[in-house]
């Protein structure tokens, strides 16, 4: 079973329902967001965790924990979820987390890998899925999708081929991870897919 994280659009999220992924909860760091909207057309059990209801970010994430673990969900995906997840929610969910990121990593990591991609030049980009550690896009790469990068490309239509790209990566991870393919060394970062 898998939850999931979101804070924007959720095109991420409708590639994951539409490949029929046994998605049972998906919470938003805010209110309003489009993908709210998706998971409910889908009826999917939604919740809202805004930062600001809380007094800590470490409650707000325990309580998210909780509430992901009282659907059974044992795969976390991070959709287009816009912010950091503190030390204990990690590890209730250690080695069960996934995130989606619109670059090569460990190129352009944070907030604005298109624009940085962009200013820098680079020939190619990509979408990278990887599993989260403490760092920030930072953990072990399960898999990666070039991207080429057109003249004439703005941030908008860039990040639209490459979200073309984490549509494709997302799915295909989700169901490595679930098939129990996805192998992780203690030691190191090498993912092998079994
Ligand atoms: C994706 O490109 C994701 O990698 C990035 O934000 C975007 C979210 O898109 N962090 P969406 O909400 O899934 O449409």
């Amino acid at each position: 079973m898998i939850g999931v994280l979101v804070s924007g659009e959720g095109t991420n999220l409708q590639a994951l329902l539409d490949a029929e992924l046994p998605v049972v909860a998906v919470a938003s760091s805010r209110s309003g967001a489009p993908a709210l909207g998706r998971a409910e057309r889908a009826r999917i059990e939604t919740e809202i965790f805004p930062l600001d209801r809380y007094a800590s970010r470490e409650e707000r994430d325990g309580d998210l924990a909780e509430w992901l673990a009282s659907y059974g969900v044992e795969l976390v995906v991070l959709a287009g979820f816009m912010q950091l997840l503190r030390a204990p929610f990690l590890e209730r969910f250690a080695g069960r987390i996934l995130n989606t990121h619109p670059a090569l990593l460990p190129s352009f990591p944070g907030l604005h890998p298109v624009e940085e991609a962009l200013e820098h030049g680079v020939r190619f980009t990509g979408a990278t899925v990887h599993f989260v550690d403490l760092g920030i896009d930072s953990g072990p790469i399960v898999l990666q999708e070039p991207v080429a990068v057109e003249s004439g490309d703005t941030v908008e239509t860039l990040h639209a081929r490459i979200k073309g790209a984490e549509h494709r990566l997302l799915p295909e991870a989700c169901r490595l991870f679930l098939a129990g393919r996805l192998r992780v060394p203690p030691e190191g970062r090498r993912v092998t897919v079994l």
